[in-house]
């Protein structure tokens, strides 16, 4: 009787082992452990055996008895674990996973104006460089010819960062938000092999009155082109081709004398104006735009004064360079036609959802 105790363990552990549903795992204790179960059956020859092999099967039996209730237990808990794993996985939400949308937004005039620009310069050899919107005195003012205290500051209107920061910092260290892009001139020459030859799309800020010209804060591109034999007929043949790609072929440019304290000759680019067709004149009105001249002011240039050279640490008898800057929101205004490109920052999407 023992062996066939001994072959029903094995026998059962064997079922067990393929078992992997809650309903065959009943049906195997029944077999086993029922009323009309294996171990019942073998436990009734045991009123046959002597009273010494009664007590020890009896004692065998049970204990087989417990064991297979305990590794049944077992077995409906491994299968419990493994059906809240098969939900979990059935129904997990995959976060990263795309949803259909109508909406999917689009690009912001000026972004999409910068980016234009930003792919003629590239194709001319241009590399894009950054720097930061808050920016020491040194290199927004000083280092491009701008000393302290001096009127020409008067210029750029400028936010400072407030005093509790500034207060124990030295004039050139103080803080400020930038008033221009030109800094990256400065940061650039200071610290790159020449011949440089790069663009800074970015925002500046001014503290200005506004108007259909004037936000305070605005997108400027600025440009630096300095190695052996640079010329102002670069210059020109730069922002000629550049503003005839980007605005059409039909686009002229007119050149004015001007000062900047860091070019020198300086000159203020004027594009015929695309909102009026170089007429003044738009729907039967004077143009806003151009303020009836044909002409916006969208550039300023010049060749890099000696002066900012030399603090940079370049030989400005042997290398030179020129410098433009163009306002990015002006352009973005004259694409697309709108009057004033304060609108662009006033959140209207009725006007952003146009372009
Ligand atoms: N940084 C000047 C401003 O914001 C504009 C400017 C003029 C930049 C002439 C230049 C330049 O690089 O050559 O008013």
């Amino acid at each position: 009787m023992k062996q066939q105790l001994q072959r029903l363990q094995e026998e059962f552990i064997a079922s067990l082992a393929t078992i992997d549903s809650e309903a065959s795992l009943k049906q195997l204790e029944s077999d086993y452990l029922g009323k009309k179960g294996k171990l019942k059956a073998i436990l009734a020859g045991v009123k046959d055996l002597s009273i010494e092999d009664k007590k020890t099967v009896g004692v065998a039996a049970n204990e087989m008895k417990k064991d297979f209730m305990i590794k049944l237990a077992n077995k409906a808990w491994e299968i419990e674990l493994a059906a809240f794993a098969q939900v979990e996985s059935d129904e997990a939400i995959d976060v990263t996973i795309g949803y259909p949308s109508e909406n999917l937004g689009h690009k912001h005039p000026i972004s999409h104006t910068t980016e234009l620009l930003e792919d003629i310069f590239i194709s001319l050899g241009f590399k894009i460089e950054d720097g930061p919107q808050v920016e020491d005195e040194l290199h927004n003012f000083d280092k491009l010819n701008i000393p302290h205290n001096h009127p020409a500051r008067d210029v750029w209107d400028t936010f400072w960062i407030s005093d509790d920061v500034n207060k124990n910092k030295d004039i050139w260290e103080r803080l400020l938000l930038r008033t221009h892009t030109s800094p990256v001139q400065i940061r650039t020459m200071m610290s790159q092999e020449l011949p440089i030859k790069i663009i800074v799309p970015g925002r500046v800020f001014r503290y200005e009155q506004e108007d259909a010209r004037h936000t305070c804060n605005f997108y400027q591109l600025e440009g630096l082109v300095v190695g052996e034999g640079v010329t102002f007929g670069d210059l020109k043949w730069t922002l000629d081709t550049v503003m005839k790609q980007l605005l059409g072929e039909k686009t002229e440019l007119r050149f004015r004398p001007s000062i900047f304290p860091f070019t020198e000759p300086s000159a203020e680019v004027d594009v015929s104006c695309q909102i009026c067709n170089w007429s003044g004149e738009a729907k039967g009105k004077k143009c806003s735009m151009c303020s009836w001249t044909g002409w916006v002011e969208l550039l300023g240039s010049g060749m890099v004064h000696p002066t900012v050279l030399e603090w940079c640490g370049i030989d400005s008898k042997k290398y030179s360079g020129f410098a433009f800057w163009m306002g990015i929101d002006r352009i973005a205004a004259q694409r697309f036609g709108v009057s004033s490109s304060r609108m662009f920052y006033q959140n209207k999407l009725k006007l952003n959802e146009q372009f």
